[in-house]
């Protein structure tokens, strides 16, 4: 997730530029670039590192013109390095582009493009999008009107992927041209001068007039005019939107918390997690990620380390990478292992998830693995964090920047991410038929789609918080995977809402903690899991004699658990491994709503912190 910007008027760009991306930065981003157009010359200024070093640099040496970009960047492709920052240009240097998401076929086209004599200078899928105009632009007469969005307009037809892309050219020196695909892109409407933005934060000092661009449509901005066109050329005609948000909502994109904007950017995350990852058939290609020859074949363990929340995906991977490799799988919180002289060498995967890569329980322990011999997986969200550096293999999970303290995004592409590596490992150790691995594909790709089904249910949700906002314990029980779930979702409640909460596998309770149970503790049943969906009714009848309320997590098609419980938050039917990353959905929000109902600090919620870098 990147943050975008530009600027043509009459007022000189670069410290609109530079204002714009600040007021960004809470996106995240490890290095930052401008071009302004200067005395019809693209200058191109960029670095890794925070905003502040490229500003240093240009303090010393200002650019001077009235046209420009600037984007912050949140890698996904290449480390964050200078020549990975943004801008990027073609060979002429005459077109520059700057790209906020993913291009999937980006390896494809660099070779095509390579071949025809293209010279690349980054790592990045971006860089494409600029020798693909190049290329498209010589193809056409001099003199045809419009040069530039045609030759954008049949760049990104070549393209796939999900992303915003927003090109400056020498050669149309009063216009910028930008597509949207999926990642947002705002135009911001001034008096003389137009403004584009990946956010309303950055445009909120120059207008409150703004228009919103949709999938598919391509933006031509200019001093006194902007046009809206789809990808064909046709015309679009759009009415501007009024803002009336202060500075602090337009951040959250509207939303009252990060919590709750990252809750509701899961849709988009799991997309884009998956995203080039996943062929037609039943193929997992996992960038990053190159076994050596023979090593999955030998592969006698697999070892999932982690903490908090990252720890709870990871105990979705142990049970679906054993199930589907036929490989025993251990996980362990990542301040253990170390305590366990783990019997690991060589034959054994150390899987490493962290949102941060930052965490250092978690790079003591992924550190330990490597001393011991076994190869180093890292599942995490931040290119170029010290786990990303010290692993053998990486599976980003492209969550983009999560801020709220509570993981929930993070959460959720971790699931997605470790499933995926589990059908690869599956297929690889061919303990996995194809046609199963199909089945499981599919289920993947359309989970985006069920999330948002899960999202747009919240009305039950919000009515239960208001009823139980005051509650003081609170148990989540379920078996198998719905154990997992019920643990994160525990979590959730516990971080942000400040009250007790234990998570147990349902089978567990009458060893002992059934005695707690009472009418004042509120019960949360997860029953997702068909092949023990008759042992967790079962549980949910022990809590209930004890006078408990039960709220369960259940399937539309479920008509029998309106029997076994007072409230039932549904998700849409999923194949059962998959049913993960959708039954945390209503218990994130749950503790959400509880949390705002008690009046809690949502996103910084007290004592603790988002990356936990001490032992
Ligand atoms: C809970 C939460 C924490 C983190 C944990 C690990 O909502 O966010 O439990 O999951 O501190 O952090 P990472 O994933 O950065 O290693």
């Amino acid at each position: 997730m990147c943050g975008i910007m530009g600027y043509v008027g009459t007022r000189q760009a670069l410290p609109i530029l530079l204002d714009g991306l600040r007021r960004l930065e809470y996106r995240g981003y490890d290095s930052a670039g401008v071009a302004v157009l200067e005395n019809g010359t693209v200058q191109v200024r960029k670095s890794a590192g925070k905003l502040s070093v490229l500003e240093g640099a240009l303090a010393l040496e200002p650019l001077a013109g009235r046209i420009g970009i600037g984007h912050t960047r949140w890698a996904t492709h290449g480390h964050p390095t200078d020549a990975n920052a943004h801008p990027h240009s073609d060979c002429t240097g005459r077109h520059v582009v700057i790209h906020n998401g993913i291009i999937e076929n980006y390896v494809g086209l660099r070779e095509r493009l390579q071949a025809e004599g293209h010279k690349f200078r980054s790592d990045t899928d971006t860089e494409v999008l600029a020798h693909l105009i190049e290329a498209e632009i010589t193809k056409m007469p001099a003199d045809l009107s419009d040069r530039l969005a045609t030759a954008v307009r049949a760049a990104v037809a070549q393209a796939r992927g999900a992303y915003a892309i927003v090109v400056l050219s020498a050669d149309e020196p009063d216009r910028i041209v930008a597509v949207r695909m999926i990642s947002p892109l705002i135009v911001g409407i001034g008096n003389g001068e137009m403004l584009l933005a990946s956010d309303i934060p950055a445009l909120l000092p120059h207008t409150r007039d703004v228009l919103i661009i949709s999938d598919g449509e391509m933006a031509v901005i200019e001093p006194g005019r902007v046009r809206i066109t789809d990808l064909d050329g046709r015309p679009l005609a759009r009415t501007p939107e009024r803002i009336t948000w202060d500075a602090a909502m337009a951040e959250k994109g509207g939303y009252p918390h990060f919590m709750l904007k990252e809750i509701h950017e899961q849709p988009r995350a799991l997309h884009e997690t998956i995203m080039g990852r996943l062929d037609e058939v039943h193929r997992v290609e996992l960038d990053g990620v190159r076994y050596p020859e023979g090593f999955v074949e030998q592969l006698d363990k697999v070892w999932v380390v982690a903490c908090g929340t990252a720890y709870h995906a990871g105990l979705v991977g142990r049970w679906t990478i054993e199930h589907l490799a036929r490989v025993p799988v251990e996980a362990d919180l990542a301040s253990e292992l170390r305590y366990r002289s783990p019997l690991i060498d060589g034959t054994t995967l150390a899987i490493a998830v962290s949102q941060s890569g930052e965490t250092a329980d978690t790079l003591a322990a992924a550190r330990e693995a490597r001393a011991h011999g076994s190869r180093l997986l890292a599942v995490t969200n931040v290119v170029g964090s010290t786990l990303a550096r010290e692993a053998d293999d990486v599976l980003f999970i492209r969550a983009g920047p999560e801020i709220a303290v509570a993981s929930t995004k993070a959460y959720t592409t971790m699931l997605v991410a470790l499933q995926m590596l589990a059908v690869d490992l599956g297929l690889r150790r061919e303990a996995l038929e194809p046609a199963r691995a199909a089945e499981l594909l599919a289920g993947l790709r359309h989970l985006p789609v069920l999330a948002q089904d899960v999202l747009s249910r919240s009305g039950p949700v919000e009515a239960l918080a208001d009823r139980l906002a005051r509650l003081e314990h609170a148990f989540f029980i379920g078996r198998g995977l719905d154990y997992a779930v019920a643990m994160e979702g525990s979590l959730k409640l516990k971080e942000i809402s400040y009250l007790h909460s234990e998570a147990l596998a349902a089978g567990e309770l009458k060893h002992g903690t059934l005695a707690l149970v009472t009418r004042d503790t509120p019960v949360f049943a997860l029953v997702t899991q068909r092949a023990v969906y008759e042992k967790t009714i079962a549980n949910i009848q022990e809590v209930r004699a004890r006078g408990a309320e039960v709220i369960a997590v259940a399937y539309d098609d479920d008509r029998e658990i309106a029997k076994h419980a007072e409230t039932v938050l549904r998700i849409p039917p999923v194949d059962d491994l998959l049913a993960p990353a959708l039954a945390i959905v209503p218990l994130q929000l749950f503790a959400y709503h509880v949390a705002v109902r008690r009046g809690h600090d949502i996103d910084q919620p007290r004592n603790l912190a988002k990356s936990v870098t001490v032992e």
